[in-house]
């Protein structure tokens, strides 16, 4: 007696890891960001990254699929009970082409180790805490603003968000603001939000308030006239990058300039820095 090979309990692909999507918010044509359960024993630090995925297409010879996965920043706090991510959409993507369809109640794949450098435990103590972002590379940042260790270990922080277009700050704008609502944050923010709380959007292809990138915006001092500070030092400001290639390693070139060297886990310093994750 043979079973057929239809049966479902063994035709049924299962995924590793796998865990459901709750939510699914779409920004832009380019940007969205979806919420998936937690795995009960995953424990993190505010502004690692985990990787995220779906299973690949099977191989045609082997019939058989492997999963396919890229790093994603978590963007939820560590003490959250979803996983929130902030993703781009990459129309010939492997993956973003595919993830950007799922809906709740679809299942992706989450290896539950998470790692990364843009952790407080990473940096040294200072007065001001630099947040400088392009693109989806708000989404550690996301978790970071929301965690009350940032405001209890700085007297001010900056974040600053440079975009193509105006849709793409949307993320970061609702988020920031509804820190203000925040229960557990209005003991530690305390009195004067918009004094310890700096929020800096720029785009640079479609017109908002301020265009540029904040590289040149910096680089002229334009910023800092802006924000009413002054220009980073080693002695008072620690700073955390996360955007594309070239912008990381040119904000990186400018602060080294300012003096700043970078931290790891093992060696905290004055700044890290983490490339966004693109398809
Ligand atoms: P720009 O439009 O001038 O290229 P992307 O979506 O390509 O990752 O870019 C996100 C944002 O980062 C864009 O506003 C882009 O500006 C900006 N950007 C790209 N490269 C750099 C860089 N080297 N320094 C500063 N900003 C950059």
């Amino acid at each position: 007696e043979h079973k057929p090979l239809t049966d479902t309990a063994t035709a049924t692909p299962v995924l590793p890891d796998a865990q459901t999507v709750t939510e699914v918010k779409h920004y832009t044509d380019r940007l969205f960001s979806f919420k998936v359960a937690r795995p009960q024993s995953m424990r993190f630090r505010s502004g690692e990254f985990v990787m995220i995925g779906l299973m690949g297409e099977p191989n045609p010879k082997t019939g058989k699929a492997k999963p396919l996965l890229r790093a994603y920043s978590i963007a939820s706090p560590s003490w959250d009970e979803e996983l929130e991510f902030y993703s781009i959409k990459v129309p010939d993507g492997p993956l973003t082409s595919r993830l950007q369809h799922i809906t709740p109640g679809d299942q992706i794949i989450l290896r539950p180790k998470p790692v990364g450098t843009l952790v407080h435990d990473a940096l040294i103590p200072g007065k001001r805490l630099w947040l400088f972002a392009t693109g989806t590379g708000f989404a550690p940042f996301a978790s970071l603003l929301r965690e009350p260790q940032t405001y209890e270990d700085f007297d001010e922080i900056i974040i600053t968000h440079t975009c193509r277009e105006v849709g793409e700050l949307t993320y970061g704008r609702d988020l920031i603001e509804a820190l203000k609502e925040d229960e557990l944050l209005a003991e530690v923010i305390g009195e004067g939000f918009w004094q310890k709380i700096k929020y800096y959007p720029t785009t640079t292809r479609e017109e908002s308030p301020k265009m540029g990138r904040i590289t040149d915006l910096m680089n002229s001092g334009e910023a800092f006239k802006d924000l009413g500070v002054p220009q980073p030092t080693p002695e008072t400001d620690r700073a955390m990058i996360c955007g594309n290639l070239a912008f990381n390693l040119e904000l990186k070139a400018m602060l080294e300039n300012y003096g700043l060297e970078e931290g790891a886990n093992s060696k905290p310093a004055h700044y890290v820095v983490e490339k966004a994750f693109l398809d």
